[in-house]
């Protein structure tokens, strides 16, 4: 999208910065997430952990060079270490009196769904919700995860919003039609599905079928189809925001195993071709911040609203 200052900021909530297979154990990596630099390290007891990467002391990276050690990561220049769910620096090699402010920032990390989730919250909050556990993951009668990641040129805000917005799907992807779609938001708010319901003609016969696209905040969801008995499709995605210009989008989809090589194999394809049509469009709009909606647009409208208790009053 076009670098404007119209883009909002950096929405709160929690975010998939990696995979969990990318980091074995005692490996150090390098992330820019949240207009930030940031270390993401495993420690040695499988803990994956989240620091601001820049040290306090004389300013090395500390996933330039910098190791595991224990529970902690050494940095590179001078190998004062910072403890991973802290971020306080617990040792200095060549001085016994560690300065009390001496620590880096942390960042709330959890493990799920074989990805690694970061919580960024524009004032530091502690997360006040947690990332669920998708249990078609750990299901036998499903498919293991077929995994995929592009960076896209778009706000976190904007991507999910083309994931609701009914009409691009005929424009831009050429859908045939396009259900009708109700929104049902959960009692607290924060979380909201989108239902759509069809008939489909599948060699097993007509059935009644049913869309299901959870919302858990803005750049985590999922696209469930079911409606043919002991069968389902399903895919749930992480998109984290790089700056206010850019973000990275990870998506885990599985099927169940009785039809993976069929239906399967073609919704995945499906889906993962479809974010190309919307690539030329993303690379070079703007962000409307007050858009002039019509009537139709009801669901953009009611959208617009939800997005805004994730971002910080005064940020
Ligand atoms: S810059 Fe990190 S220990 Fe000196
Ligand atoms: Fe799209």
């Amino acid at each position: 999208m076009v670098e404007d200052e119209s883009a909002p900021g950096i929405p709160n909530g929690w975010y998939a910065v990696a995979w969990s297979h990318e980091l074995g154990p005692a490996e150090v990596k390098r992330l820019h997430y949240f207009s930030e630099e940031l270390v993401l390290f495993r420690t040695r007891t499988g803990r994956a952990r989240v620091l601001s990467a820049y040290c306090p002391h004389l300013g090395a990276h500390l996933a330039e060079g910098g190791r595991v050690a224990g529970e902690t990561i050494r940095c590179p220049f001078h190998a004062w270490q910072y403890d991973g769910e802290t971020g306080a620096c617990v040792a200095i090699p060549y001085c016994e009196r560690i300065p009390p402010k001496a620590r880096v920032r942390k960042w709330e990390t959890v493990e799920r769904n074989g990805m690694i989730f970061v919580w960024h919250h524009d004032r530091q909050a502690d997360p006040d919700w947690e990332v669920p556990e998708i249990s078609q993951f750990s299901d036998p009668a499903w498919s293991e995860p077929r995994i995929f990641e592009i960076e896209v040129p778009v706000h976190v805000q904007d991507m999910a919003e083309n994931n609701l917005d009914p009409v691009h799907f005929q424009v831009v992807h050429s859908s045939v039609d396009v259900p009708e779609t109700e929104l049902i938001f959960a009692p607290d708010g924060r979380f909201f599905s989108a239902v759509s319901h069809t008939e489909q003609e599948t060699p097993w016969g007509t059935f009644k079928m049913e869309l299901l696209r959870d919302t858990w905040c803005i750049g985590m969801s999922s696209v469930e189809s079911r409606g043919i008995p002991e069968t389902g499709l399903y895919m749930f995605s992480s998109t984290a925001p790089i700056d206010r210009y850019h973000a990275i989008s990870r998506w885990a989809l599985t099927a169940t195993k009785n039809m993976v090589d069929t239906a399967g194999e073609e919704w995945f394809d499906a889906l993962t071709k479809g974010l190309r049509d919307d690539m030329r469009i993303w690379t070079h709009k703007v962000h409307r911040s007050e858009p002039m909606l019509c009537e139709a647009d009801k669901m953009l409208g009611d959208f617009r609203r939800w997005t805004k208790q994730f971002y910080s009053q005064d940020a």
